[in-house]
């Protein structure tokens, strides 16, 4: 027995840490408590086997274990594996976290093999493995529901080419839009959003095993062969950031920021639309809830909360700068203030996606009311003054004379292309029957028509391109 003392009460498995050699006091149970990672790390538990598994591998390989041991390191940890997904393994707090939860399981499996795992490793480089492994596939499931919502998206455009809206600037009615054209413009963000994930996974699959605690090991470790197994593009270049920086934690929790930030200004959109002022879209009932006082409610709670989850997201962003800001070289415990944050974020971003791509095609529009609300505005005022421009009228003049010529509309209480021929050529003596071509949603829309504008022709090239995209 060492000597821990007689407060067998404190912690009376002292003898199970593996820096026990050193220590000649157990540690206080505040402190376990406190510097316990097992509670949110443990769920690392496949990449840390993975790892392991593959450094055992490379050990065996360059002849610092034996065969039998890399097989029996491989064995015992499959059947840990195996207990954990049956959630028959218990984790213990004493043992801090998941790298030495399974470790000291695999030793009291397997005996003297499970103790040379660690040889030539240290949890520095261990543990940035581990995330790194773990966040790759969590970019990938992000990617894929960027993607499900984009095709849910996309589906609805291509049906509501010819759907005229009011477009806003301001939240005032500015100029009839394509209501695909609208739903383009979400296909385009989260387009973004995908590639910008992508672009971070490249550095983030970068391999920090054989950085061990921050200055590398003295054994000859084959990282190549631990960087194919692992799937990572190459192996870190410098030991002591690689087990340091977390900044691809940082670019992950800030492109899921732009993902949260782009949801909700569409939740907001969607809250908008379905409200009785707007009454632009009825959205399923199975993604709204009701009041429990109010019998005639019904609420776009899905859209509320995607909005509200955001706030979390870009907080965790916030958390991880901070936390990151200040840190000297190389690897300090604060590091472990990572997981939370980031385990927080993709959760939230994951289930965000979901619901949203779920509820999007439970989305149907009342195309009579998009269109109304588009009469009303004046919103092919500056058709009449690109009009007058063909008519060689200087664009300066023709606002002016637009802007009268709305005046007199608002004093009237009609629409633009109620007035007279008359009426619109006491403004304007130049203006002529065609007057109307331009005056009319339809024919708005359909003069916007260059790449990247809203008449329907290049709207429905817009879909088909994007759906293109999107397969590739
Ligand atoms: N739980 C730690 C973390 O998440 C693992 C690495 C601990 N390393 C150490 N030397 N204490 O960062």
């Amino acid at each position: 027995m060492r000597p821990y003392g007689a407060d067998q009460t404190v912690n009376n498995q002292a003898s199970k840490k593996p820096w026990g050699g050193r220590f000649t006091e157990p540690t206080n149970a505040l402190v376990e408590a406190f510097t316990e990672s097992i509670s949110f790390d443990s769920r690392l538990y496949k990449q840390d086997i993975r790892g392991s598994i593959a450094h055992s591998k490379m050990l065996a390989k360059i002849g610092v274990i034996t065969t039998e041991e890399a097989l029996s390191i491989e064995s015992g940890l499959l059947e840990i594996q195996e207990q954990i997904n049956a959630g028959q393994f218990s984790w213990s707090t004493e043992l801090e976290d998941v790298h030495m939860n399974i470790e000291a399981r695999l030793t009291d499996a397997i005996g003297e093999a499970g103790k040379k795992l660690h040889t030539g490793r240290s949890r520095n480089d261990q543990v940035a493995t581990d995330i790194r492994l773990y966040m790759r596939e969590s970019v990938d499931d992000i990617v894929s529901l960027i993607e499900g919502l984009q095709k849910n998206v996309l589906d609805l455009a291509g049906q509501e080419i010819d759907t005229i809206m009011p477009g806003f600037t301001h939240l005032q009615v500015a100029q009839p839009i394509s209501l695909a054209h609208h739903l383009l413009a979400w296909n385009e963000m989260f387009e973004r959003d995908a590639e910008r994930l992508a672009d971070a996974r490249k550095r983030l699959n970068v391999m920090p095993l054989g950085s061990a605690a921050l200055a590398g090991t003295s054994f000859p470790l084959d990282r190549d062969m631990t960087c194919e197994l692992l799937g990572f593009d190459r192996p870190s270049r410098n030991s002591l950031d690689a087990v340091s920086d977390r900044d691809f934690l940082i670019e992950i929790a800030s492109a899921c920021s732009l993902v949260m930030m782009h949801l909700s200004r569409m939740c907001e959109e969607i809250i908008l639309w379905a409200s009785e002022s707007y009454k632009f879209i009825e959205i399923g009932d199975a993604f709204c809830t009701g009041s429990s006082i109010m019998p005639q409610k019904k609420n776009p709670d899905i859209a509320e909360i995607v909005r509200g989850k955001s706030a979390r997201v870009i907080g965790n962003l916030q958390a991880l700068l901070v936390l990151m800001k200040s840190q000297p070289l190389a690897y300090n415990r604060d590091n472990q203030e990572d997981k939370e944050p980031i385990f927080d974020t993709v959760d939230t971003v994951a289930r965000s996606l979901q619901v949203f791509a779920a509820m999007v095609p439970s989305i149907s529009f009342n195309r009579e009311t998009m269109y109304n609300a588009a009469l009303k505005g004046y919103a092919t005022a500056t058709d009449l003054a690109e009009y007058l421009v063909r008519l060689n009228v200087p664009f300066r003049d023709a606002h002016e004379i637009v802007g009268s010529t709305v005046h007199f509309a608002i004093e009237q209480n009609k629409p633009l292309s109620d007035l007279s021929l008359d009426e619109l050529q006491s403004f304007g003596a130049m203006i002529t029957e065609d007057v109307y071509d331009v005056l009319s949603l339809e024919g708005s829309v359909r003069a916007r028509d260059h790449f990247g504008g809203t008449a329907p022709i290049r709207v429905k090239e817009a879909v088909d391109a994007a759906s293109i995209r999107l397969k590739k």
